[in-house]
């Protein structure tokens, strides 16, 4: 990863943040945009080896401010996207359409417009890293809005691998972190950020990878 720039959307808490930190021990220039990035830019900076890099604020759900980051960031190599949705938990019949609405303009068409505005700006032999998550290839009871966002971001990944080619284009789809109830009966337990890091690393390095999802889960979707 020596001098190559990654743009890391999501990269102020979570996976995001562990990406970025492995990102900057190999050699990497990172950027750092999220809402909040600039807010947290004293706290983010005190963390490991973070000092270096560059810290953006950015609302996914707001074009014209994806617009004005990537002016201001310029030409890059890798654009890694890990922002998570508010959490739509609820049984299908009893949904409200505002909170999948809500959760579809942060997660799916957040990551949807940022591909199609960033694409100009990534340096030949680069790619695309978008986040999905296990509920998208196993649904659990009151989960649809997220199984039906997971799905779709791997399906545009495939798509978008044909389209934007040269430019690879996959996904990572992480399991279970948080949830304590689930820690016994999937097989390898929770897992963490650093754990889940490692596939969006493996997508942007293997140049022969594209419109590939890697489930990061510990085995959750088998059980
Ligand atoms: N947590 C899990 O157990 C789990 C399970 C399956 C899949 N996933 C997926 O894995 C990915 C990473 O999850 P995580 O747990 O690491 O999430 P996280 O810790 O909540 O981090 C999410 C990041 O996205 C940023 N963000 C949120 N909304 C944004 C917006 N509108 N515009 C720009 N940035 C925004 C947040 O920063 P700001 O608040 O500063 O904007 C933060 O940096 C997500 O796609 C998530 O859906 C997570």
């Amino acid at each position: 990863m020596e001098q190559k720039r990654v743009l890391v959307v999501g990269g102020s808490s979570g996976v995001g943040l562990a990406v970025s930190k492995k990102l900057v021990e190999s050699g990497a220039d990172v950027i750092i945009a999220s809402r909040s990035a600039i807010k947290e830019k004293k706290y983010l900076q005190s963390l490991d080896n973070l000092k270096k890099c560059s810290y953006y604020s950015v609302d996914i759900t707001i074009e014209n401010e994806i617009k004005k980051l990537l002016e201001e960031v310029g030409m890059f190599d890798h654009l890694i996207i890990t922002v998570k949705s508010p959490l739509v938990v609820s049984q299908f019949l009893e949904l409200k359409q505002e909170d999948v609405h809500h959760a579809f303009d942060t997660k799916f068409w957040g990551q949807y417009n940022f591909a199609r505005l960033a694409y100009k700006y990534i340096n030949k032999g680069g790619s695309i890293t978008f986040s999905s998550g296990t509920l998208g290839e196993r649904p659990y009871p009151g989960y649809s809005t997220l199984s039906v966002i997971n799905g779709a971001i791997n399906s545009l990944s495939k798509a978008l691998a044909i389209e934007l080619s040269p430019i690879r284009v996959n996904s990572v789809a992480p399991g279970f972190k948080t949830i304590k109830e689930l820690e016994d009966i999937i097989p390898l337990g929770l897992g963490s950020d650093s754990q889940i890091a490692n596939p969006y690393l493996f997508l942007m390095n293997d140049s022969y990878v594209t419109g590939t999802t890697i489930v990061s889960d510990g085995g959750a979707v088998l059980v």
